[in-house]
């Protein structure tokens, strides 16, 4: 098989004039040796340790795989290459027993886990006066786009047994221990919280055992709408393209688009009620199945790319699948990027902050800030601190009709895993019209009892998502918060009282008297317990790890939508349509029932942020894409937001 292999490479080689496709460690990001592979393959560890890149071609699009986002460095920008590490790595032990959490300064183990969660994070549900429950559903979208869950994965359903006494013996549990003073438990029976340890390049045998371990993570980190296209061109062909027209593969059932479905495999939606809710999607990441937030967002964008490659196809009708599929993809993608940027962000984090930063521009123009040095790469410290989220989940999804009266709600617990729910009663008609009406949780120091006690909801008996954050904080080994303070002020901070201005003075009375020195904090508590940046609801030490992530997104991406000098890049009258990209749009374009909605629906409804009719909305013109080597005049079709809303012909009409 193998000279087989060469022989097609070598031909490969030929065609692409002397360039050999290549084998690519995923870690190092070097090639490796036609021997080292063959290698891997016997030992069975290409899947985690090795990339595949095709030649590389300046000029193509954006690939689904991530590969030749940065020319010098092909692979980088692919699933399973490495986080970037702002601090080295913190942990205790050399490698000869492993790699533990590190100790304390005193030379002691840090402070048990939940004690410290229920003292710095007490449980409480305060609505928030400023943002709706879409805010953390688009989050969660967000954070799946660049980041895992098969760590959530490996404790519930590969490893489910760690609280049991099998689970003391598997290495790669870890066993919680919930104290018998415990406010919640002392009560019952439970007495270990189970959880495993994070994925490695060393757990996946990519790097010896006796080297720092370093998570592991398979979406590629970039932007790029990955849990809609997936990651390699393979599932993209079979469960995503319907090769026609550009579109995505649908179907339609009472007026309502969804992503294609499958009945055998429906172990991806274990929680649908049978036979009532049967409906489970088969798309290229079946993840979209899992949370509500990333289910929705997954509904919704998947809908909207067919809605521009519809738009596409009218205004250019000598345009063929190829040109359609990639062009609604670009421009998808830099809907979803522009509203994060330019709409969500600034919500969180404040405008002018951003401007300041570099993160946004104040000029809607092209910016071309693409720097080859940095890679295509999300930080391990951006990875973990978004879990600082959690304390805004409500856990209550609140479900309304078309005309803003409530009518029941649903924890959001009971319907993870469970697309069957959205399909029936109208539920996701009432859901939709629910994440823009209801107050998100408060930013504040309290988590929803929900989140810190039922956290996965049957699958698993108490889970708290928040004590297993400072858990994975100390297993992923992240440096001390005061590293981090140090990082972000540059300047020394030595004794607790250096954090004053930093941490809430209420806080810090139970810093004090749960950590003995400063350095041990761990960033987690240090972001519980830290006030606000200035102009921003977020912590300072967030805003600033999210900031130099956010400009690492714009400047290590060839891709990047605001760029003119790149691939197949927006001329400046699409940039600037791409600029009336909003998510109120996209839940007008592609919501279900929703033909009014205030102008920002991150932000509640009120005062400024009056509910209006979808039409009142900006909306993307896609004659900014007219193309003339498809002849003047054409279809007189002209896109405006008054015209299909809600309309299934619109649907209809794609199909030929
Ligand atoms: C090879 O590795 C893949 C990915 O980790 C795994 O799913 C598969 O079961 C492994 N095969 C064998 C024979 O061990
Ligand atoms: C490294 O550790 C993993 C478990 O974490 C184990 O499966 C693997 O066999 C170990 N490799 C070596 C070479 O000891
Ligand atoms: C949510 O799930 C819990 C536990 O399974 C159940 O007791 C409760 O009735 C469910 N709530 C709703 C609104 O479905």
């Amino acid at each position: 098989m193998f000279p087989k292999l060469f022989l097609f490479c070598a031909v490969l080689a030929y065609v692409f004039g002397g360039e050999i496709p290549i084998y690519y460690d995923s870690f190092d990001g070097e090639p490796i040796s036609a021997e080292e592979y063959r290698q891997r393959v016997a030992k069975n560890t290409t899947f985690w340790c090795t990339n595949v890149v095709e030649p590389c071609d300046p000029n193509e699009w954006r690939r689904i795989d991530g590969s030749c986002n940065n020319l010098k460095n092909p692979n980088r920008g692919m699933p399973h290459t490495p986080n970037l590490r702002l601090l080295p790595h913190t942990f205790d032990g050399n490698g000869e027993k492993g790699f533990e959490p590190r100790k304390a300064q005193s030379g002691e183990p840090l402070p048990s886990e939940r004690p410290l969660r229920t003292s710095l994070l007490p449980e409480g549900r305060v609505p928030d006066r400023v943002f709706t429950q879409l805010v953390s559903h688009f989050l969660v979208f967000l954070v799946s786009d660049v980041l895992s869950i098969h760590d959530t994965i490996n404790y519930v359903l590969w490893k489910p047994y760690c609280c049991t006494p099998k689970g003391k013996e598997d290495k790669d549990c870890i066993q919680v221990k919930i104290p018998d003073d415990d406010p919640v438990h002392r009560f019952g029976h439970l007495r270990c919280m189970k959880l495993t340890r994070p994925l490695t390049y060393q757990s996946e045998g990519c790097l010896k055992n006796d080297t720092v371990p370093d998570r592991i993570v398979t979406p590629t980190p970039t932007i790029d709408l990955s849990k809609l296209y997936g990651q390699n061109l393979e599932t993209l062909y079979s469960k995503g393209r319907l090769f026609k027209h550009g579109l995505l593969k649908y179907e339609l059932e009472e007026g309502r688009m969804w992503p294609p479905s499958t009945k055998t495999k429906d172990n991806l939606c274990i929680l649908n009620q049978k036979p009532v809710e049967s409906r489970c999607h088969d798309t290229p990441e079946p993840i979209s199945n899992s949370l509500p937030g990333i289910n929705l967002f997954s509904i919704w964008f998947w809908r909207l790319h067919n809605y521009i490659a519809t738009a596409l196809s009218k205004v250019n009708p000598c345009w063929d699948d190829d040109k359609l599929f990639y062009t609604a993809r670009e421009i998808n993608i830099a809907f979803m990027v522009q509203t994060i940027y330019y709409e969500l962000l600034p919500a969180l984090m404040g405008r002018n902050n951003l401007i300041v930063e570099g993160v946004i521009s104040d000029n809607p123009g092209f910016r071309n800030l693409y720097n080859e040095q940095v890679l295509p790469q999300i930080t391990a410290e951006y990875a973990f601190v978004l879990r600082w989220f959690h304390v805004i989940q409500e856990n209550e999804q609140k479900m309304y009709d078309a005309e803003g009266n409530y009518l029941r709600s649903v924890p959001l617990t009971n319907i993870t895993l469970r697309t069957g729910y959205l399909a029936i009663d109208n539920n996701i008609d009432y859901i939709t019209q629910g994440v823009f009406r209801q107050a998100g949780g408060r930013f504040d120091n309290l988590v929803d009892p929900d989140i810190a006690e039922i956290g996965l909801g049957p699958m698993t008996e108490g889970t708290d998502i928040t004590t297993f954050d400072l858990v994975k904080n100390r297993h992923f080994g992240l440096a001390p918060y005061v590293k981090y303070l140090e990082f972000c002020n540059g300047r020394h901070f030595d004794t607790f009282d250096d954090l004053a201005g930093y941490i809430k003075p209420e806080m810090l009375d139970v810093i004090k008297d749960k950590y003995k020195h400063i350095e041990d904090i761990d960033l987690m508590a240090g972001l519980w317990t830290e006030l606000p940046a200035e102009g921003s609801f977020l912590p300072k030490t967030l805003q600033c790890l999210m900031m130099d992530q956010h400009v690492r997104f714009v400047v290590s991406d060839r891709h990047w939508y605001e760029r003119n000098n790149r691939p197949h890049a927006f001329n400046l009258e699409q940039l600037l349509e791409i600029r009336k990209s909003t998510v109120s749009r996209l839940l007008c374009n592609v919501g279900d029932t929703v033909t009014e909605i205030q102008p920002n629906s991150f932000l509640r409804l009120g005062p400024g942020n009056e509910i209006t009719s979808c039409e009142n909305l900006p909306t993307i013109n896609f004659w900014a894409w007219k193309d003339p080597a498809c002849g003047g005049g054409g279809s007189t079709y002209w896109y405006s937001s008054g015209d299909n809303e809600g309309n299934p012909h619109f649907w209809a009409e794609a199909t030929d």
